[in-house]
């Protein structure tokens, strides 16, 4: 598995869509094989979490972190394994740090998911581009961009905890970067720290 495999994580609102976007688009450009991933999936348990999300109950946390490692389990045998197989790089916006970060709390502690999500058997990205805004600017993003329709996880007291669950993963595999940035200088910033990876993978000179 020589793929090269990287994730983006973040709370709602904080530009991972548009980053993932923009660096799938730069390796697009630069004839690099390439597949641009999104967590919750399309598939069969993807599409039941959507519709848990826009309803006005949640189950119990157990349960979410069974639904999305189901959800996530179809995504690696089936999109992840064989990319990195063939070699391709992978951009992923959310992966098992979400479950971590989203479903962590009093119930199960952030790392312990990690665990949870690793002995399944769940390939470790190479990269993680964490991007790190205060939950009120994701709220305000949040606000404008659905013209006030919120789900149920966009709320200012669940996203602090989800920030302060992300900050508690952080590791060496980790670059934090400050999402309160302008839109093209960050992703200058994720860009020239890709190309350092896809040299030290022996992808260019
Ligand atoms: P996420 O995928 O993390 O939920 P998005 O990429 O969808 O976030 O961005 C959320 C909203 O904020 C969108 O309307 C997007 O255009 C805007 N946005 C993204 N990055 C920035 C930024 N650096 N500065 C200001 N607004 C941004
Ligand atoms: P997403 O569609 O990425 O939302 P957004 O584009 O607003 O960031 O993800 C939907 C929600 O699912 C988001 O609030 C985060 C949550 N989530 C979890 O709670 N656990 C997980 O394991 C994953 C992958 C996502």
């Amino acid at each position: 598995m020589n793929g090269i495999f990287c994730v983006f994580e973040g709370i709602d609102g904080s530009g991972k869509s548009t980053q993932s976007r923009m660096l799938y688009e730069f390796t697009l450009n630069h004839g690099i094989n390439s597949l641009l991933l999104h967590e919750p999936t399309e598939g069969f348990f993807g599409k039941k979490i959507r519709e848990i999300l826009k309803s006005n109950t949640l189950p119990p946390v157990l349960q979410q972190i069974d639904l999305f490692i189901k959800d996530r389990h179809d995504d690696v045998e089936l999109n992840i394994k064989p990319a990195l197989t063939r070699g391709d790089v992978i951009i992923m916006d959310r992966y098992f740090y979400s479950n971590a970060a989203y479903q962590g709390g009093v119930e199960f502690d952030a790392i312990d998911i990690i665990k949870m999500n690793i002995d399944e058997g769940f390939p470790l990205p190479h990269r993680v581009y964490f991007i790190d805004i205060l939950p009120q600017e994701a709220m305000d993003r949040i606000q404008l961009r659905r013209n006030g329709n919120i789900e149920l996880f966009e709320k200012i007291d669940f996203l602090t905890k989800v920030r302060d669950n992300y900050l508690k993963l952080i590791d060496e595999r980790f670059l934090v970067i400050d999402g309160n940035r302008d839109i093209n200088e960050i992703h200058r910033e994720i860009k020239d720290d890709f190309l350092k990876l896809l040299k030290i993978h022996g992808r260019i000179m």
